[in-house]
């Protein structure tokens, strides 16, 4: 079974990743983390020095490489990878992958990334609570087209994190 989590910045994929994996008894990845280990610095890093384009090139490429050469996982993806390239589309032609969109309240996503911005190069510029829910409900209105491609959606916004992971096995099966 091959997972991928889908989302916003902030939605909960590593850490629901993470359990769900640990109650499938199959190994958990993170897609920032495989980029970190190829490139040897951290995304925030690859965004200053090579730019936006380079990683997103360099994030579609690894995508396909994990998904066609590993049978089991669980896979949290950045929340712009969907958005870009053929993506979704790849992920959608394939039977064994299965997307879940973990779909978060505006409201949810801005009060956890205020405390987590800086570490996100999209987001570090935002001064305000109001500047980041600004750009967060923009930004989400445009990303939602391709995260509600998912082949299953489970809201993740105060529940705990023993019950998403419940409700997603719950549809898996
Ligand atoms: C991004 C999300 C980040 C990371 C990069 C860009 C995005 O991953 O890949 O900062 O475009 O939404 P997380 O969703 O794991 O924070």
């Amino acid at each position: 079974m091959k997972i991928v989590l889908v989302g916003y910045m902030g939605s909960g994929k590593s850490s629901v990743g993470k359990k769900l994996a640990e109650k499938l008894k199959i190994p958990f990845m993170d897609m920032d983390t495989e980029i970190e280990k190829q490139q040897g610095i951290s995304v925030s890093e690859v965004f200053r020095t090579k730019g936006e384009i380079y990683f997103r090139t360099i994030e579609n490429k690894i995508l396909k490489e994990l998904i066609s050469q590993l049978e089991k996982f669980v896979l949290a993806i950045g929340g712009g990878t969907p958005c870009y390239a053929d993506s979704m589309a790849y992920m959608a032609s394939k039977e064994d992958v299965k997307t879940i969109y973990l779909k978060t309240s505006l409201s949810t996503l801005t009060s956890r990334l205020l405390n987590e911005k800086d570490k996100r190069p999209l987001l570090a510029h935002l001064k305000t609570e109001e500047d980041l829910n600004d750009f967060i409900r923009k930004h989400l209105f445009e990303r939602a087209y391709y995260y509600n491609q998912s082949k299953i959606v489970i809201e993740n916004n105060s529940e705990a994190l023993d019950d998403t992971v419940e409700r997603i096995v719950s549809k898996l099966f």
